[in-house]
């Protein structure tokens, strides 16, 4: 029987035992096997929503390029993953660099990132060869034109614009207003300046510019109006100083969709609304048509990966609200307490079992906000069940901590009935491996 709870990989179903099963694969058991707390991947999922992407600009446009923003969930197998269906490689630091070239993802399809990116970070990041710096500040531009010079090469670059879109989502992932601390401003000509500096700087080569508007974005109408002011902005260039954009990168930010009420726009919409805007906008002003990127992160992982937790115990506080106590809880999944985020829940060995109670799923961290859910409808839920929560495949483990002593969680991928283990748990070993004692 197929379960359809939207935030769920497609293949999930639930099994003749009555399990929860993802890509043939029972949730229980793979708890047994590999412990919990859990982070499950339906690899199936991922590859298709790459191929989403791809399929969905190729078939409407020759010159562009789907960016996986390596934020969102970052490691080996998963830049392997992405490389082998064709995307290129959004790094946001130097770390993400280095996991990137230890898949060997092609460094020519990486940009990298970054508000902050130090000179060793840049150093790095040219000499590795990497296709894209996307500039962030005029101090940028001189580190990467400084380190591209020592090293004897010229640097290809972006310039990163804000160009003061407010798209409607929460306000520390909202990133391309006017009080933002990424990019160049177009306000007071900052941004048109930084062309004619790009241009001027002898070991960089201005290919593009870039806009990123936000995360979780429900709306089509933002990324318009960013390509329609991106456009002015390319007329102003071209005719104050020349520049021809050959990149033109729109950045992430389409929504997934974490309980009932989430409706984003299909992958393919997205497509088909940066590729008509930017084919209109630009021959509306007479610009040549340049390679049109997307940096996609949350929409390609995030409903390919939940988690499961063990449940440790149960608990009603008379009058107020019942806590449900699992085995993880903000180390490994810090969206609730940091944005609000809302996630639901299910008990693995009984998905459809019609719910006896609503419970906080509170995680074990001490801190009273380590809530993971609210409001959990759940059946009769008791020490020893396994708890999964959907949609956590975007910015859980990535932004996974160690507090309070917790390992981070193992990480698999599950495919037609079989399960491997990406990322391995780690061992209380890991906890103080890079500590020194006193004397
Ligand atoms: N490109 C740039 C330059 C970005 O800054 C981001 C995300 C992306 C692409 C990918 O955006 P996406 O498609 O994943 O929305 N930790 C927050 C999200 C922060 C997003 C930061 N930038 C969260 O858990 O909601």
């Amino acid at each position: 029987m197929s379960l359809l709870i939207p935030p769920l990989p497609r293949s999930s179903s639930v099994n003749d035992s009555g399990h929860l099963e993802v890509a043939g694969c029972d949730v229980i058991e793979l708890a047994g096997e590999f412990g919990t707390p859990l982070y499950i991947y339906d690899e199936q999922e991922l590859r298709d929503r790459c191929r989403a992407y791809m399929d969905a600009f190729s078939s409407r446009c020759e010159n562009f390029e789907v960016i996986y923003a390596s934020k969102a969930f970052s490691c080996v197998a998963i830049c392997q993953l992405v490389a082998r269906e064709g995307l290129s490689l959004d790094a946001a630091s130097g770390g993400e660099l280095y996991t990137a070239l230890a898949a060997w993802f092609p460094p020519e399809k990486i940009f990298l990132h970054g508000n902050a990116n130090t000179a060793a970070e840049l150093d790095f990041a040219i000499r590795s060869e990497v296709g894209h710096i996307v500039i962030d500040s005029l101090d940028e531009m001189v580190k990467v034109a400084g380190i591209a010079a020592r090293q004897g090469r010229r640097q290809p670059v972006l310039l990163r614009i804000t160009p003061g879109i407010e798209a409607h989502t929460h306000d520390f992932i909202q990133t391309g207003r006017l009080d933002s601390k990424f990019g160049f401003p177009l306000a007071g000509g900052t941004a048109l300046d930084a062309v004619a500096a790009a241009q001027t700087a002898a070991d960089i080569e201005l290919v593009g510019v870039h806009a990123h508007i936000g995360s979780q974005i429900f709306a089509l109408k933002p990324y318009r109006r960013t390509v329609a002011v991106l456009a002015d902005f390319l007329a102003a260039a071209r005719e104050k100083h020349g520049f021809d954009c050959r990149l033109l990168d729109l950045g992430g930010g389409l929504g997934a969709v974490y309980g009932p009420g989430d409706d984003p726009p299909a992958i393919d919409q997205l497509a088909e609304a940066v590729v008509s805007s930017v084919a209109a906008e630009m021959e509306r002003r007479g610009l040549p048509l340049p390679r049109i990127a997307v940096e996609p992160g949350r929409s390609i992982v995030a409903n390919a990966g939940l988690t499961a937790y063990e449940i440790e115990a149960v608990k009603t506080v008379f009058d107020v609200r019942n806590f449900v106590a699992v085995n993880g809880g903000m180390s490994d999944n810090l969206r609730p307490m940091l944005y609000g985020a809302g996630y639901q829940a299910l008990i693995a060995d009984r998905p459809l079992a019609e719910p006896t109670m609503t419970a906080a799923v509170a995680g074990k961290h001490c801190e009273s906000g380590d809530i993971l859910v609210k409001a959990a409808p759940l059946p009769e839920p008791r020490p020893g069940d396994i708890l999964v929560t959907p949609a956590t495949g975007a910015y859980g483990y990535s932004m996974a901590s160690n507090y309070n002593g917790q390992p981070r969680p193992a990480v698999i991928f599950v495919k037609a009935g079989e399960a491997r283990v990406v990322i391995k748990r780690e061992a209380y070993e890991d906890l103080v491996h890079l500590q020194e004692k006193l004397e």
